[in-house]
C-alpha cells in the first residue's frame, strides 16, 4: 500500500527556493511513500462571507488535506514569521467552524532561508497556529535548512550529501510519526 505525504509550499514565489527543497524532498521519499502537492496559490483571501458557500478551489484544498496520511510545511520566512499566502490557506482549513482539516493530522515544519536563522523564527510561529489546530505536529528533527547557491538543483536534486542525509532521516522519522499515530488510531477503534 503506498503511503501518501501532502506537502505545502509556503511561497508563491517563480523562484521559490522552498520549492526546490519541497522538490527534493519529493525525491527523497522513503519507499512506499509519494509526496503530492497541496496547492494555495489559487485560493483567495479568506473571508466569513465564504462560509455559506465555499468556492470550488477551497472545498478541493480542505479535500486535499483530508485525504492524505500527513502534510509537509515547507516554507520561507518573512518578517520573522509565515508569509501571508500561507496563514491565509491554514485559515480556510479551519473553516467552516467546527470542520478543521488539521485535527489530529500528523504534520512537520521544515523551511530554507539564505539567512542564518533559516526560517527557525517562522517555524516557531507555525508550531503554535498548528498547536492550537490540535494537528500532531513533529517535534525532532528540526529542519532549519541553510539555502545557498547551488544548494538545490532545479530537477530537485540536492548537491550537498550531508543535507541529503539530513533530509532521508527527516523523511524517515516523519514516516515514523505517521505509522504511530495510524497504529495508535487502530488500537483505540478496535
Ligand atoms: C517580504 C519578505 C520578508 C522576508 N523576511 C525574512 C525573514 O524574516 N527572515 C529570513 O530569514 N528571510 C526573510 N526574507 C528572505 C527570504 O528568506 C528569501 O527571500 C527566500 O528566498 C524566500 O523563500 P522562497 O524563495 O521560497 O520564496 C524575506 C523576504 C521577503 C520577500
Amino acid at each position: 500500500m503506498t503511503r501518501t505525504i501532502g506537502y505545502i509550499v509556503g511561497s508563491i514565489s517563480s523562484t521559490s527556493i522552498n520549492r526546490r527543497l519541497a522538490r527534493v524532498l519529493a525525491n527523497l521519499a522513503p519507499q512506499g511513500t509519494e509526496l503530492v502537492e497541496i496547492p494555495i496559490k489559487d485560493l483567495p483571501f479568506y473571508s466569513p462571507d465564504f462560509d455559506g458557500e465555499f468556492p470550488q478551489v477551497a472545498v478541493d484544498f480542505k479535500k486535499a488535506i483530508g485525504d492524505v496520511d500527513g502534510v509537509i510545511i515547507v516554507t520561507p520566512e518573512y518578517s520573522r514569521s509565515i508569509p501571508g499566502v500561507l496563514k491565509n490557506a491554514l485559515d480556510w482549513s479551519t473553516r467552516p467552524y467546527g470542520e478543521m482539516s488539521f485535527f489530529g493530522k500528523p504534520v512537520a515544519v521544515i523551511g530554507a532561508s539564505g539567512s542564518g536563522v533559516a526560517t527557525a523564527a517562522a517555524q516557531q510561529h507555525l508550531r503554535a497556529i498548528l498547536g492550537h489546530f490540535n494537528a500532531i505536529t513533529m517535534g525532532q528533527p528540526e529542519g532549519f535548512i541553510q539555502d545557498r547557491p547551488g544548494l538545490f538543483t532545479e530537477d530537485g536534486q540536492v548537491t550537498d550529501e550531508s543535507t541529503a542525509g539530513f533530509l532521508s532521516g527527516y523523511l524517515q522519522a516523519f514516516d515514523g510519526l505517521i505509522s504511530r499515530v495510524q497504529h495508535s488510531a487502530e488500537l483505540v477503534n478496535a
